[in-house]
């Protein structure tokens, strides 16, 4: 891959980098135009997202023959990926790891670093880019907000950067997740996200996929976000800034039973409890954000209700059985938003549509 005149240009240091506007880091984590390290959902423009949803949809239907999977599995055999993983996850894992396996990716995995060098005294920084040195693409998890940035900046200062894709970093940013959030929204709403009422539910504050999801919102045309939170943990004001400077309406209640009549998307998360510092979240009731199987009866018949899962109690096991719950599809959709993603990345995803 060629380096871009933003590669080569004088840097500055990472503190001075970091705290930049994404808008104005976004061309130093592309390549000719394309995204190179997958970091934010900003990143993603309502045209690739276009061009994601075709080449998961067509992924899904050639890899359904067998010559189809092994021309797919044939695209990408001659590259590596790292899974460096160090914050628990199941299905993020599994759906990259899976998402590899389709494109003919070969995979090594990280999961805890008390069995690498860092307990003998090496930086993160240091363990990663000497992971780096094996394989052809880092896909991470990391707690620390900013890590997985720092990574990619880091690897992209390097003489053999290769791209970095977020699993989920600290409380900021989900990226893919967000990705297959649309996916699945494209997919429920027969291609059709534009004017559409999309009520996010739950731990707004600490989730961050709803986080993610909120910046993708802007590439579709007359979308309404409510916002339903206990006081505790309404949206962080740098989203709700971001959603007034792209006149993205919104509300914030506590009143899910309103809200939810006119919903076209119910999006519920858990509360995210392993950011507390002290306990906290036991103070808060959270049961009024839970969806109930009674509810049913109070959503459209269009609604789709959604999750990014684990779930806790905010959905009634009952309610699975509903056709318009489609949290397990959408679990489902990640993988092959994921392979995608990664076909896109590396340039072969024309060989598959
Ligand atoms: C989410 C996460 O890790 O942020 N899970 C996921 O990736 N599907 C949501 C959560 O943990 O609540």
């Amino acid at each position: 891959m060629q380096r871009t005149q933003e590669m080569t240009s004088v840097q500055p240091d990472w503190e001075n980098f970091y705290p930049r506007p994404v808008s104005d880091k976004i061309p130093f984590f592309s390549r000719d135009g394309r995204v190179y390290d997958c970091l934010f959902a900003q990143q993603f423009s309502r045209d690739l997202l276009t061009l994601l949803f075709r080449t998961a949809d067509a992924l899904r239907d050639v890899t359904q023959k067998k010559d189809g999977a092994d021309h797919v599995g044939s695209l990408l055999s001659d590259k590596r990926a790292m899974l460096y993983f160090v914050q628990p996850s199941t299905r993020t894992f599994m759906s990259f790891l899976n998402a590899c396996h389709i494109l003919g990716v070969r995979t090594s995995e990280i999961r805890d670093t008390s069995t690498s060098s860092e307990v003998k005294g090496e930086t993160p920084e240091d363990t990663v880019r000497t992971f780096s040195s094996y394989v052809d693409m880092i896909i991470m998890r990391h707690p620390t907000p900013g890590f997985v940035e720092k990574t990619a900046w880091l690897m992209n200062r390097t003489g053999r950067p290769v791209p970095i894709l977020s699993g989920g970093s600290g409380k900021d940013q989900h990226p893919t997740q967000a990705l297959l959030d649309v996916y699945t929204l494209h997919r429920s709403f027969n291609g059709d996200i534009d004017d559409k009422h999309i009520v996010m539910v739950g731990d707004l504050k600490r989730g961050r996929t709803v986080r993610s999801l909120s910046y993708l919102m802007k590439n579709y045309k007359k979308i309404k976000l409510s916002f339903v939170s206990p006081a505790e943990f309404r949206m962080e004001a740098d989203i709700l800034e971001f959603l007034k400077r792209h006149n993205i309406p919104f509300q914030e209640t506590e009143d899910f039973k309103g809200v939810m009549k006119t919903a076209d998307a119910i999006y519920m998360t858990r509360i995210q409890d392993e950011h507390d510092k002290a306990g906290e979240s036991k103070s808060v009731d959270y049961s009024p954000f839970y969806f109930r199987k009674e509810n049913l009866r109070d959503i459209k018949d269009t609604c789709v209700i959604m999750h990014p899962l684990p779930r806790r109690h905010e959905i009634e096991v009952s309610v699975d059985d509903d056709p318009r719950a489609v949290f397990w599809r959408q679990e489902r959709n990640g993988m092959w938003a994921r392979a995608a993603l990664m076909a896109y990345i590396f340039g072969v995803d024309g060989k598959i549509r």
